[in-house]
């Protein structure tokens, strides 16, 4: 869908960091006839002028906090907020309350009271309050839903669904980086799996009636750590040759004049840009090896204080009495979700890998030999193509046009839902939960 107009929507921008920055920030620098940044929010000096240079921002829109940009009198057509998750309330009140619609980070928020504040206010208001659900506009996840929606499959029985968080993005957002601790976040089945929680309901077209859940923290613990590792791997780290979560090379990093055969400069490196935003550690290894010597990231993995689970289970039955087992863990090769589902007249198994490993589906109809392959092509944007399509979908519903995906606040109530419950779950010795009772 193309949305070129004579006028580009103008957007208020919460948070210039790796979301709101590189990801819808990013989508306004190349599609400028279908959108514009006039404010933005940010505390973080540095992030706050690179985004104000980028999109050209007048000077008095912008500001430390969203409560100054709030405050002032309405003069974009709608809000992105990407502050962290325990900090999305608050900002989306206001906006709504300063008359905008809203497209907002996931998790709403972190608590069920609070998702539930936001949905009845956006609604009382007359307002759109769009959570990004990105996965619903993957190509991958489009497929999936008219594959099974198509009947092909017959009546679907049962699901085994997983994610497969890569041990590298466990180390980076879950042991050391922001959503590690779930006080201080959200627990890693709501920050995490909220997404997968939205697709299995969403495919399905049926709510969840009861689930039970079960997990913990097994790995990333200071049991674990090898004799004598230091409390950073910049500190002279005696295994850093055979850790793979060894720090400096994970971000490429070393120090000035560093050899050859300095551990940081052998084995596995790959590039990924949102670990390297995080790090703003800049552009040169040694840079970011000074930047590892501070932050929270250049930390061994077994001595911080992460709390989230490595891995997480939840058995559910959905309300016509199909089952579904879903797994999500931190000790996995690669990133990505794999999926099997068996239906009355046929099985799909499904690779939603990300690159450069290719995402497929394979249908089994029962009683014959033949396998068909779907090949999906994912697109450039970040989450199989979803980033993308949420924030298009979002601006077509502001020129008036009806949502293709529909992930408004009250649609993704559920999947928050099956979270809390879940974790209440997994912490209560895995009793099981009556989504019916739970949700009120
Ligand atoms: N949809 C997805 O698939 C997806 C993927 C990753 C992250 N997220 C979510 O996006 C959100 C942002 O994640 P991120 O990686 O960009 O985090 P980030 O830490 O890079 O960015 C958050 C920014 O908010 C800023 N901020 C803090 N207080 C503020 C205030 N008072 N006013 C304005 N800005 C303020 C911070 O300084 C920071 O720059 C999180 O809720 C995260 O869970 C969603």
């Amino acid at each position: 869908m193309t949305l070129n107009t004579e006028n580009p929507l103008r957007l208020l921008l919460i948070g210039a960091g790796n979301r709101g920055a590189r990801v819808y920030g990013d989508y306004g620098l190349h599609h400028p006839h279908e959108v514009e940044f006039i404010g933005v929010a940010e505390p973080d000096p540095t992030r706050r002028a690179r985004f104000a240079t980028e999109h050209d921002v007048e000077p008095t829109m912008q500001t430390p906090s969203w409560n100054e940009l709030l405050a002032m009198q309405k003069q974009a057509d709608a809000v992105v907020i990407c502050t962290q998750d325990q900090m999305h309330v608050e900002p989306t009140l206001a906006a709504l309350r300063a008359g905008y619609d809203v497209l907002l980070e996931k998790p709403m928020a972190t608590s069920a009271a609070d998702c539930l504040a936001l949905v009845t206010e956006a609604e009382r208001l007359g307002r759109t309050l769009q959570i990004c659900h990105v996965l619903r506009y993957a190509p991958f996840f489009t497929k999936l839903y008219e594959v099974v929606n198509s009947g092909v499959l017959g009546e679907v029985i049962t699901i085994d669904h997983r994610e497969n968080v890569s041990w590298w993005h466990m180390a980076h957002s879950f042991v050391r980086g922001n959503w590690r601790n779930q006080e201080q976040s959200a627990p890693m089945i709501l920050a995490k799996c909220c997404h997968d929680l939205d697709i299995l309901t969403w495919v399905m077209r049926q709510t969840v009636s009861r689930l039970g859940s079960f997990g913990s923290l097994s790995h990333y613990a200071h049991t674990h750590a090898p004799e004598h590792a230091p409390a950073r791997c910049t500190e002279d780290c005696a295994v850093a040759s055979e850790c793979i979560f060894y720090a400096p090379r994970l971000y490429h990093a070393w120090p000035v004049g560093a050899a050859a055969s300095h551990p940081a400069r052998s084995g596995f490196f790959e590039k990924h840009d949102f670990m390297l935003h995080a790090l703003e550690g800049g552009q040169t290894p040694e840079s970011r090896w000074d930047r590892l010597k501070t932050s929270d990231y250049g930390r061994c993995v077994y001595h911080c204080d992460n709390d989230v689970v490595d891995h997480q289970v939840i058995a559910m039955q959905f309300e016509r009495g199909a089952t579904c087992t879903f797994t999500m863990h931190g000790h996995s090769d690669r990133e990505g979700r794999t999926l099997r589902i068996d239906g009355t007249k046929a099985t799909l198994i499904g690779d939603f890998a990300h690159a450069p490993y290719p995402q497929f589906f394979t249908l089994h109809p029962h009683g014959t030999d033949r396998v068909e392959r779907i090949d999906i092509s994912a697109g450039e944007s970040g989450h199989g193509g979803g980033d993308e399509g949420v924030i298009r979908d979002f601006l077509a519903g502001l020129h008036g046009k009806p949502s293709i995906h529909q992930t408004t606040a009250r649609a993704s109530l559920q999947s928050h839902m099956l979270a809390f419950a879940s974790e209440y779950s997994r912490t209560h010795g895995g009793v099981v939960v009556d989504m019916l009772k739970f949700a009120g």
